[in-house]
């Protein structure tokens, strides 16, 4: 009989410990690659799930160093404005600020500025020559049609300015100086080219290790598919600013998914573009062949995948990194491993075995800041947590595109699930990353790359498996 080969899962390994010649695990820096030429501070990516990540998740988990992907189970308009809200969540300068005309009348625009969701307009003519700010303090008294903008607003004469060569920290001094929140920049006709904000300024000191794009603003990425609207999508997001694009697609080791990477290399400039999903290292050769800038990686490890059992297919997760590691290593392309992360230990394994970041799906979906509600059952609180390819994803998705296809048609590969409501995103990513620093402290290894280098893997039993998590105690926390 021919010989069958032993595919290893996260569970199945563990990793040799090593004289550590760190104080701390404060030594350790999670610093990675997520694309050729992007880095984030720590290998978290949020799922692009329609249960994981839309604006407010990707906001923090960039805040947090990592980065989100949004999911495409919305209308291009959709996807749009959910990039824009994670790029105007903060940023070094504002480039363009939101502006109001001095002749509107105040209700109206307390109506604009709550529906965009800012506490403070410029106010300037039509030629944006500055001529005062209006602030929520500002609005406190005057109501009423009979009030304009310019009847409230602070005038031109008492605004301190900067301008296009204002650095950050001479702001600072502006504002600690002058006691203001806001730092319009203007050019040499007085025209508005610009706004420093002190909420910004705190944000950055707030956290440090934001993943952050040339402007300040946090990184985020879109997905898109491989049929229908998907290079229009492409082309949208980009406009709206997404830091990188992920083509996703079950069997992402296709021609569908190559003529894609063609296509959108052909049309979207350079952007940079991640593919997915494969398992092996046949798949992720090609896909490093035709030019893409890191390969995301799993066929049916996902928490809510039943793709392995609707299809017989897949590779449990972590010899399906490992293959496919290798041979994006020959290219220099990184590598994600998305799914099957459990617990901090898993992302330690999974980066040891070769993988730049890990993604994140059912982990997350439980969190405050992913999309949908609490519900309650008993006295617990839960999330929905749903596969791409379960049945209602794929009853949404025919609704936005349109689509006539037969709903019993629908083979679903993934299931729609509850999860236990965690709270803020902040405590999992927090536990996550020391549980990965104190893993890279037990290999010596003070960076990623000394990580991989370091690590050596042992194949466990059941029974070293059983050993590894509490056995023989009733555990009550
Ligand atoms: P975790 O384990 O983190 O996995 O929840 C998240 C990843 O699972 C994949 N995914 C699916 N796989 N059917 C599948 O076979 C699905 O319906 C499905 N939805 C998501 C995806 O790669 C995600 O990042």
């Amino acid at each position: 009989m021919r010989e069958i080969p032993i595919a290893l899962t996260y569970d199945d390994v563990l990793i040799r410990p090593k004289r550590s010649t760190l104080k701390s695990r404060g030594e350790a820096n999670t610093r990675t690659r997520l694309t050729k030429k992007l880095n984030i501070n720590a290998p978290l990516v949020s799922a692009n799930m329609d249960t994981v990540t839309e604006a407010q998740m990707a906001v923090e988990i960039a805040r947090l160093g990592g980065v989100g992907v949004l999911h495409r189970f919305m209308t291009i308009d959709d996807n749009v404005e959910e990039v824009r809200r994670v790029k105007r969540a903060q940023s070094h300068v504002i480039a363009e600020p939101y502006i109001v005309d001095p002749e509107k009348n105040i209700p109206e625009t307390r109506q604009y500025a709550e529906s965009i969701g800012v506490t403070g307009l410029l106010v300037a003519d039509n030629q944006n020559k500055l001529l005062g700010i209006l602030s929520s303090r500002d609005f406190l008294f005057a109501n009423g049609h009979h009030f304009k903008v310019k009847d409230i607003m602070t005038p031109r004469a008492e605004l301190v300015v900067g301008s296009a060569r204002t650095s950050l920290e001479e702001a600072k001094a502006m504002f600690a100086k002058h006691k203001v929140e806001k730092l319009p920049l203007v050019d040499d006709e007085d025209r508005v080219i610009g706004l420093i904000t002190s909420d910004d300024i705190k944000k950055i000191i707030r956290y440090p290790n934001a993943s952050l794009d040339k402007r300040g603003r946090l990184m985020v990425g879109g997905s898109i598919g491989v049929k229908g609207d998907y290079l229009e999508r492409a082309q949208e997001l980009i406009k709206a600013g997404a830091d990188f694009l992920v083509i996703d697609i079950a069997h992402g080791h296709s021609d569908l998914m190559l003529e894609a990477v063609a296509a959108i290399k052909k049309n979207c400039g350079d952007v940079q573009l991640i593919a997915g999903n494969v398992a092996t290292g046949d798949g992720a050769l090609e896909l490093c062949e035709a030019g893409v800038d890191a390969v995301k990686v799993g066929v049916g490890p996902g928490s809510i995948c039943i793709t392995r059992l609707v299809t017989g297919c897949g590779v449990p997760q972590f010899t399906a990194v490992m293959e496919a590691a290798e041979v994006a290593k020959e290219y220099g392309v990184p590598i994600i491993a998305d799914g099957g992360i459990q617990k901090s230990g898993d992302i330690v394994k999974a980066i040891g075995a070769g993988a730049d970041s890990v993604m994140l799906g059912s982990l997350l979906a439980g969190t405050e800041e992913s999309p949908g509600v609490v519900m309650h059952k008993g006295d617990k609180k839960y999330k929905i947590c749903r596969g791409s390819a379960s049945f209602t994803v794929a009853h949404k998705r025919s609704g936005i595109n349109q689509e006539n296809k037969q709903l019993s048609e629908v083979v679903p590969e993934g299931v729609e699930s509850i999860v236990p409501y965690k709270g803020p995103m902040t405590d999992i990513a927090t536990q996550l990353l020391g549980g990965f620093r104190s893993g890279m402290s037990y290999v010596n290894a003070r960076t990623v790359a000394e990580l991989q280098q370091n690590v050596e893997f042992y194949r466990i039993t059941n029974a070293g498996r059983k050993e590894s998590g509490p056995h023989d105690v009733t555990a009550i926390t």
